[in-house]
């Protein structure tokens, strides 16, 4: 789905991606590494949210940035980030709306995401009072709307607790899209289909999550 060629990302004359090649064409990919390894830098290139310096990144065959954005969708770990207008249902119509899509279709969209969450309820409520766990529901549910192929997520579940983390992680299971999930929360990964380990802006290893978080837990030793 989306193809790095020979990535790099330089930031203050600074190599952050070295010479990034990979496929991503798994339904659920992982992304694990030490702090400032470069993870959050890989998953905003996927979006078109981050420019390489050299080398390319691809949507099906297109190194057009509109096609990213169209396609892939994007997670913040901070939900406040995410969420613009006051009210959960503007905010979700918020992207609806500069697709230029009519407002029955606004609607429709709208109503499935909020019902595939199970957060129907709060769709009048004010953005600013829902709890972390909800607020990180209606962010995921805004990106939902615009139906991307593929949803990029860095470290969704960091500020919340154990219970929000499980209905969030639930969440992101049973999406129909296709997943790219950067965490340091190992334990999510263990029925992922591929994680990729980054070290110091190189893939140090990419296959099955066993093996992969096994020789990341190793550095730590
Ligand atoms: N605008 C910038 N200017 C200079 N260096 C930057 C810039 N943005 C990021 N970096 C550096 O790039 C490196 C990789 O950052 P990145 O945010 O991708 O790491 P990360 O793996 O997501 O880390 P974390 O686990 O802490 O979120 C870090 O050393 C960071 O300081
Ligand atoms: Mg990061």
């Amino acid at each position: 789905m989306i193809t790095l060629t020979s990535v790099f990302v330089d930031k203050a004359g600074r190599h952050i991606l070295k010479d990034v090649s990979v496929e991503l064409d798994n339904r659920r990919i992982g992304v694990i590494g030490r702090n400032g390894s470069g993870k959050s830098t890989f998953a905003r290139l996927l979006n078109g949210l981050e420019k390489p310096t050299a080398g390319t990144v691809r949507f099906a065959g297109s190194d057009d940035t509109r096609d990213l954005r169209r396609n892939v969708g994007f997670v913040f770990q901070n939900p406040d980030n995410q969420i613009v207008y006051p009210i959960v249902s503007e905010d979700l119509e918020f992207g609806l709306k500069n697709l230029k899509l009519p407002k029955a279709e606004r609607q429709t969209r709208i109503a499935d995401a909020l019902e595939r969450f199970g957060i129907a309820a709060l769709a009048e409520r004010f953005t600013h009072e829902l709890s972390g766990g909800e607020k990180q529901l209606v962010a995921l549910a805004g990106v939902l709307v615009m139906r991307p192929k593929l949803i990029v997520f860095d470290e969704p579940t960091t500020l919340l607790d154990m219970w929000n983390a499980r209905t969030v992680k639930a969440a992101i299971d049973a999406l129909d899209q296709h997943v790219v999930l950067v965490t340091h929360d190992l334990e999510l990964l263990a029925d992922f289909d591929r994680v990729i380990l980054i070290e110091g802006g190189r893939i140090a290893a990419d296959g099955e999550p066993a093996s992969v978080i096994a020789r990341y837990r190793e550095t730590a030793e």
